[in-house]
């Protein structure tokens, strides 16, 4: 059995738990350095929402905008799959004592029971999705009023491709799901929807860990049973933490659209 890399492998280790508690830190600190109720995603979902309207956040984490959007008196249904998540979602949501209008769904979307909000959004997820058709099918289905997606527009995992090259030539680096395939996959969907573009500066101080970063890249490269290797991934590291710390700017792209048209 060769131990090439399959969306599916590569996938579970992206979202396995040590990457999901740096997902966490890192959404949390994002919340604090930037009012989640002053971004233009929040502003895009609010929109279409009057007082007391519903809204399905599909992969909400530790509840960046399901949180503010509780506050703001809206009913919020929060799918989130993993545990680690889950357990900053509750408890922000005891703290901010609006545990009554946040229901949350411990379930990876699309979901086998049939969920109908004003608007369903999901933020930074759909590139995580196996199928993401079918996850926006699903979206479609739940929405009445509007379906949102934000999503990278520059490649999160860039930065494997040249590591990708040393350990593992004759395969192609594992990549995520970008504005790029998305919109004309939703255009083959017969969904002709709104995009904007955002940029933001890049926080190095976001970065994650060097030996946090260090055992994720080992196991997705599948190299931990070579010391060699080990080392010499190490070493490029090291050469590369200076570029990879430099400020830079990232682009996201706010999908939005009436389902149904
Ligand atoms: C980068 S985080 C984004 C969290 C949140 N939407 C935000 O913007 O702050 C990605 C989240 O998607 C969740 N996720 C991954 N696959 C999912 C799926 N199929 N359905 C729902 N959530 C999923 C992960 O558990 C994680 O919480």
């Amino acid at each position: 059995m060769s131990d090439a890399v399959t969306e599916e492998n590569w996938m579970s280790k992206v979202l396995s738990s040590p990457v999901m508690k740096t997902m966490a830190e890192n959404l949390n600190a994002s919340a604090i350095e930037t009012d989640p109720k002053s971004t233009p995603l929040f502003n895009a979902i609010i929109r279409y929402l009057g007082s007391e309207g519903t809204v399905i956040d599909i992969g909400a984490g530790v509840g960046r905008f399901a949180i503010p959007l509780a506050q703001e008196g809206m009913n919020v249904t929060a799918v989130e799959p993993s545990e680690e998540m889950r357990r900053h979602l509750l408890g922000s949501m005891e703290q901010n004592g609006i545990s009554s209008r946040i229901n949350v769904i411990p379930s990876p979307w699309p979901l086998d029971e049939d969920l109908h909000a004003d608007v369903a959004f999901s933020s930074f997820v759909i590139q995580f999705s196996p199928d993401p058709v079918k996850f926006i099918r699903a979206m479609e289905k739940s929405a009445n009023k509007r379906c949102i997606l934000a999503i990278h527009v520059d490649q999160p995992l860039g930065f494997l491709k040249d590591v990708w090259k040393v350990f593992h030539p004759s395969e192609t680096a594992p990549a995520m799901l970008t504005f790029s395939e998305l919109y004309p996959t939703l255009l083959n969907m017969g969904i002709i929807a709104d995009a904007t573009i955002i940029e933001e500066q890049f926080n190095p101080q976001r970065m994650m860990k060097p030996d946090r970063m260090i055992s994720m890249l080992v196991d997705l490269l599948n190299i931990k049973d070579s010391p060699q290797d080990v080392s010499k991934l190490k070493e490029i590291l090291v050469k590369h933490q200076q570029e990879a710390s430099q400020k830079r700017l990232f682009r996201t792209a706010i999908i939005s659209w009436q389902p149904g048209r």
